[in-house]
């Protein structure tokens, strides 16, 4: 007969955490959130570490390049999905990679011949002020002017004149020469009290621009996750069917951290590609296996010393349906608990730590919290990454409020059939194991991380902890009634107005 578990399995609303003493010399902004990626041995320094507990999920509607960049510009880092051409996925990982930092290729260009009409459209439709002129319209053209909003206005100045008669010409612009550091570039733009910075080539061609507001960004946000060359850090996803492939360009691209995207990684087939990657690629290179849902799963990632962290969750995804559609699958809280004592008694025998990486099902701030004080090192997420500005699939308006598109990588759509094939079956998808669907555009990733990461470190305040391993160490949960849940909301009151804006029930609400 079947082995049935004694206990439900639960989920991380179920539980709360007790509030426990805070000292006086605490507060949010001493909590360090940095978290490490790698599997760290007794009195060794982590291979790798995030700067914030924070990871995106290996899907296409999430970790597209210009994510990746804000991400890792926020401290976290991203998983480009493998569920694309090798030669796709290489390039992704090469623009991070190779994006430097402050300098960036220009979007919106225009022509001397265009009409201020058209140029009012494209800063209405892109949101950009100041516009390069060049001689083609291109990104990379000689430049001859700028044209900003202040240039022209628009209910007062006859919007059928053309750019040329408005801009600020050539001679008159400042602007930088390639090859320039970013230091002298911003050096420029304060001594000439300027918002927007070209920088040209010898032959006077745009290369890029250089953004006081990026500027201002980066000192907001010191904790970019950066490699020994400074380079931005990103991760890839890899499947157990084309690692033997995959792995050797990922890796010569410039990735930081490979990982296993898998529904189910409690297999030979897994384990097989950990053990290839290490006979070849050697011990520094960091791997990802998962996802598991139990102490079983765990012990087998970590029978042999290959696998760096692991990722827990199955079924639980704001888009998935596993569990209707095969039956299998745990409650992500229950996971976590059952895999995090399993890691720690682990811990204790060998004195290898193996970080954890809760992934899928956070419905909103409060449950990373709870993710990260049940034993997770840090989360994975996908669907609060699709909301934002930078994930890569495009706004669409619905009856009024602006959406983005956000489906699974078990969807016809993804066609992500190497995560779910069991390593024999047909190279196509029986079913689907996830949904296609909207979610509500919520801001940028800098706008919304900053909020999530905030309570985060208040909650760990309350805790008296001012790290995730002491917040992990001290934290003490309680199982919640449902009538404790209608009271932690508010009672009997009737509210006129509310700020909405970004309230974690608007992307707990929103799958
Ligand atoms: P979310 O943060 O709740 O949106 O969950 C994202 C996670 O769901 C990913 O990191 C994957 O582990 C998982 N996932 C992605 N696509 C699918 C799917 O189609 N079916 C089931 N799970 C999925």
């Amino acid at each position: 007969m079947a082995t049935i578990l004694a206990d439900t399995s639960r989920t991380f609303s179920e539980y709360l955490l007790i509030p426990r003493l805070t000292r006086k010399n605490q507060s949010s902004d001493v909590v360090d959130l940095r978290s490490p990626l790698s599997a760290v041995e007794s009195d060794q320094p982590p291979r790798f570490s995030v700067n914030i507990p924070v990871v995106s999920a290996c899907m296409q509607s999430v970790s597209g390049t210009d994510l990746s960049v804000a991400l890792a510009r926020q401290g976290g880092l991203s998983m480009v999905f493998c569920s694309q051409p090798i030669e796709s996925q290489v390039e992704m990982v090469r623009q991070v990679k190779t994006h430097k930092a402050g300098f960036v290729s220009s979007t919106s260009n225009t022509t001397t011949d265009t009409s201020l009409r058209d140029i009012v459209r494209l800063m209405d439709e892109t949101g950009h002020s100041t516009v390069p002129v060049t001689q083609d319209g291109s990104a990379a053209g000689k430049l001859l002017g700028i044209i900003t909003d202040r240039d022209f206005w628009e209910f007062e100045d006859d919007l059928d004149k053309r750019v040329g008669e408005h801009m600020t010409c050539i001679e008159d612009v400042i602007h930088g020469v390639d090859g320039i550091s970013l230091r002298e570039a911003n050096k420029l733009l304060h001594r000439h009290k300027k918002e927007c910075l070209p920088i040209l080539d010898k032959a006077g061609n745009l290369t890029s621009l250089v953004f006081k507001k990026d500027y201002v960004d980066h000192r907001r946000h010191p904790l970019e996750l950066l490699d020994d060359s400074k380079r931005l850090c990103v991760g890839a996803a890899i499947n157990t069917h084309d690692y033997r492939e995959r792995v050797p360009e990922l890796v010569n691209a410039g990735a930081d951290v490979l990982c296993f995207d898998s529904s189910d990684g409690f297999t030979e087939y897994q384990m097989e590609g950990i053990r290839w990657i290490r006979d070849n690629f050697g011990p520094e290179v960091v791997i990802g296996g998962g996802n598991i849902v139990s102490a079983e799963g765990f012990d087998f990632l970590v029978s042999e010393p290959g696998v760096d962290f692991i990722k827990v969750g199955m079924g639980g995804g704001s888009i998935c349906i596993t569990r209707e559609q095969k039956g299998v699958g745990r409650g992500q809280a229950s996971a976590l608990l059952d895999v995090a004592q399993k890691r720690d008694e682990f811990y204790s025998e060998t004195g290898r730590y193996i970080p954890l990486c809760s992934d899928g099902g956070l419905a909103n701030d409060t449950q990373i919290v709870i993710a990260l004080a049940m034993g997770a090192d840090f989360v994975m997420m996908g669907r609060y990454f699709a909301m934002t500005e930078e994930s890569p699939t495009p706004k669409t308006s619905i009856n009024g409020q602006m959406y983005k598109p956000y489906w699974g990588e078990g969807t016809h759509r993804a066609q992500n059939w190497q995560r779910y094939s069991d390593g024999m079956s047909s190279r196509k998808m029986m079913f689907e194991e996830g949904v296609d669907a909207y979610v509500p555009l919520v801001g940028s990733l800098a706008e919304v991380l900053e909020t999530t990461l905030f309570k985060v470190r208040s909650t760990m305040t309350n805790i008296g902890a001012n790290s995730l391993a002491d917040f992990r160490e001290g934290a003490i949960l309680t199982r919640v009634s449902e009538q404790s849940v209608i009271e932690a909301g508010t009672t009997n009151v009737f509210q006129f107005s509310r700020n909405r804006e970004f309230e974690e029930s608007d992307w707990g609400n929103a799958g």
